[in-house]
């Protein structure tokens, strides 16, 4: 696959060599296009010594081979890394004032961005506009890692690493249906990590519901359920070790928040609706794990209810919440997005009819394209740290069991949703 790899201006950009290493051991032809700013960081010789072609980021050279226009034409797929808040800019806002702008803006082939860039950079209002418009446009930004950045500060901002990037970058070619894309990177036998190797879920973003809601009588009273949020947590951990970008809607939970996963917390189910809607459009994946209180008190009392001897004991009315999940489903399929969705059921049998039975109908109630079930009554599923589950698809496959510790399910979960991401058409 023809590769051009535009390298920003961070201090990241070191770590371009290796995805450079990445692509051309895999038997890619990749040409490098570093901004200006970058080569202060790694020099132009590096990049013609590892990519084996001359490099240059002036429009002026080469002029007889029309250079600013036939590198983007004839890039199969264009990643940018580090691409910085400035870079982000350009791009966003079409401007052509170097190589790799008027590249990017004659691509003919998909385009990944990985930013890399101070927290408070990437979280600006301006910066996070800009991405928004690059991936309206289709362009696969992906999201930062969190951790040490380049001076004492930590938080979101880091360049995922290499080989996650390199996979992300092999899932979006293999999606876009490019000839000779991973195929034939995996027939040349590559050096580094595949799309369905180590990181099977690079690029990915997951939003994940843990842990119960609490519906609120009064200040100091709530409904509410005896959720951990220990399965939502290990699957959390899960989808993070496969290399997704995590978002955790935290309910009320017994067990800290994974490292690496940005936590939005939340207490009622109403308060979860609206951060699940809010994180659906920016969602390849959501996973339902969240005990939902199905009521909430028709009304909450300001200030503490007091028992009193002169009135009658107080009687709580309860209204419906919205099914969230049910909701999702429906605002994915009015925009006919490409999202996989998963819901959670605590099932038990009665004379009437099967967990299973009950279980297949929920998951066509809901709408979900998985449904992780748990037999309730048998033995106790809140708190515990074991699980015992079966996975129900709504494309008909067969059921599927999975049991051992809650990490083990969720590893099985996680590993049924790439399954099933590689088997419909891919998110992009
Ligand atoms: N759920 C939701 N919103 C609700 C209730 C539940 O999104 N108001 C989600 C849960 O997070 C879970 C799934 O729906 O993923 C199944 O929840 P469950 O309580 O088992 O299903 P119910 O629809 O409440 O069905 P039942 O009548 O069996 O209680």
């Amino acid at each position: 696959m023809r590769i051009v790899l535009g390298v920003g201006g961070g201090i990241a950009a070191y770590k371009a060599a290796s995805l450079l290493r990445l692509f051309t051991e895999a038997g890619h032809d990749v040409t490098v296009i570093p901004t200006d700013a970058s080569t202060r960081f790694v020099g132009v010789a590096t990049w013609e010594a590892l990519s084996g072609h001359p490099v240059s980021n002036s429009v002026f050279d080469d002029v007889h081979t029309v250079n600013h226009v036939r590198l983007g034409h004839e890039a199969e797929l264009i990643v940018v890394a580090p691409a910085t808040a400035d870079l982000l800019a350009r791009a966003a806002t079409g401007q052509a004032n170097d190589l790799l702008t008027n590249t990017l803006l004659m691509a003919g082939g998909p385009v990944l961005m990985a930013p890399a860039m101070h927290t408070e950079m990437w979280r600006h209002q301006a910066t996070q506009a800009n991405v928004e418009t690059l991936r309206s446009r289709g362009i696969t930004v992906l999201e930062p890692d969190s951790g040490r950045l380049t001076g004492a500060d930590s938080g979101p901002g880091r360049l995922p690493e290499p080989a996650a990037i390199f996979a992300a970058a092999m899932a979006l070619a293999e999606s876009s249906g490019i000839p000779g894309g991973p195929e034939r990177a995996a027939a040349s036998g590559p050096a580094g990590p595949t799309a369905s190797g180590p990181a099977p879920l690079a690029g990915i973003r997951v939003t994940i519901s843990a842990g119960g809601t609490r519906e609120p009588l009064d200040p100091v009273r709530f409904l509410g359920n005896r959720s951990s949020g220990k399965q939502g947590v290990a699957l959390a951990a899960a989808a993070r070790d496969a290399g997704a970008n995590v978002r955790l809607l935290a309910a009320h939970m017994d067990v800290p928040a994974p490292e690496g996963v940005d936590v939005v917390r939340v207490e009622t189910a109403l308060e979860l609706r609206q951060a699940a809607l809010r994180a659906s459009a920016e969602s390849d994946v959501i996973i339902m794990a969240a005990a939902v209180a199905d009521f909430r008190p028709a009304e909450t009392s300001a200030t503490k209810i007091k028992k009193r001897d002169d009135t009658a004991d107080p009687v709580i009315s309860l209204v419906r919440n919205p099914d969230i999940l049910k909701e999702l489903v429906e605002v994915r399929d009015t925009a006919s997005r490409n999202q996989l969705i998963v819901g959670f059921a605590a099932e038990t049998g009665d004379a009437d009819g099967g967990v299973l039975e009950y279980a297949e109908a929920k998951l066509r109630r809901k709408g979900c394209d998985l449904l992780v079930v748990n037999q309730v009554g048998r033995d106790e599923v809140f708190g515990q740290d074991t699980n015992s589950v079966v996975i129900l698809a709504r494309s008909g496959s067969e059921p599927q069991e999975a049991s051992g510790s809650k990490s083990d399910v969720a590893a099985a979960v996680i590993d049924r949703v790439s399954a099933e991401l590689s088997r419909v058409q891919p998110p992009g």
